[in-house]
């Protein structure tokens, strides 16, 4: 069985994505475009990596943040591509939300509660006072009410999101780590991959520790391997 795995392909060009795709394909169940790579590469990125790697979920993140009638659009603009699933910010509202999703029903909207790259130094510089906890569970509940089928979290408040907002949203959790100690590169609010499952995640986002290791086959092999010895 393949890892709750979305390995970021954020990478320099197609040909080393779609390399990684087909290495990492076999050994996880996701595999995420974000914006290095589809605003390069475009929807050519995506069908691609699907050809690479066919069995794995596609996991589009754009991170929509706009008025609702442009989201909307956006999101239509990349129905052709029929992404499992299709990242916008909370934070752009309810009705923001609610126009992704009308916009495209067949795709999961995972809605981004507060980037994981985020201390609470830097919430506070941009007006978010108080503990990140308290925005990300405002954020979880309002993105679900609004229609949203996934929500992003760091691994550090997804027992908290669980609580929130119940069984059948999928939580999906980057600023993941398998050697915190090797430190987190950008990402600020980090854990294990073993301790995000425990607390409550459904699938893992993780890109560097796999895509700038020596070996990016094995790097994801051995991370499948010790996530299914822990569980
Ligand atoms: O290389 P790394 O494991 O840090 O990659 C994390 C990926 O998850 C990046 O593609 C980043 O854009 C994405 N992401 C994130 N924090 C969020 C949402 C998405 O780091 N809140």
């Amino acid at each position: 069985m393949s890892a709750p795995i979305a390995v970021a392909l954020d990478g320099p060009d197609l040909v080393t994505i779609v390399g990684w795709a087909s290495a990492v394909g076999p050994h996880v169940s996701t595999l995420k475009v974000g914006l290095e790579t589809y605003l390069r590469d475009g929807g050519a990125a995506v069908h691609a990596v699907r050809q690479a790697a066919p069995d794995c979920a596609l996991f589009l993140d754009l991170k929509l943040h706009d008025i609702p009638n442009t989201v909307a659009g956006g999101a239509r603009s990349v129905a052709h591509l029929a992404p499992d699933y299709l990242t916008v910010h909370a934070s752009g509202g309810a009705a923001m939300i609610r126009a992704a999703v009308d916009a495209l029903p067949e795709t999961r909207i995972t809605a981004v509660t507060v980037l994981t790259s985020m201390s609470e130094n830097d919430l506070d510089a941009v007006g978010l006072r108080g503990p990140a906890i308290d925005a990300v569970r405002r954020l979880a509940a309002l993105a679900v009410g609004a229609g949203a089928r996934a929500i992003v979290c760091s691994p550090q408040e997804v027992a908290a999101v669980r609580q929130e907002v119940g069984s059948g949203v999928v939580l999906i959790t980057p600023g993941v780590r398998p050697d915190p100690s090797s430190g987190g590169d950008d990402q600020a609010r980090v854990a294990t991959p073993e301790q995000a499952l425990a607390d409550g995640a459904d699938l893992l986002v993780i890109g560097r520790p796999i895509t700038a290791a020596a070996d990016v086959e094995q790097a994801a092999r051995a991370l499948a391997h010790r996530l299914s010895e822990s569980r």
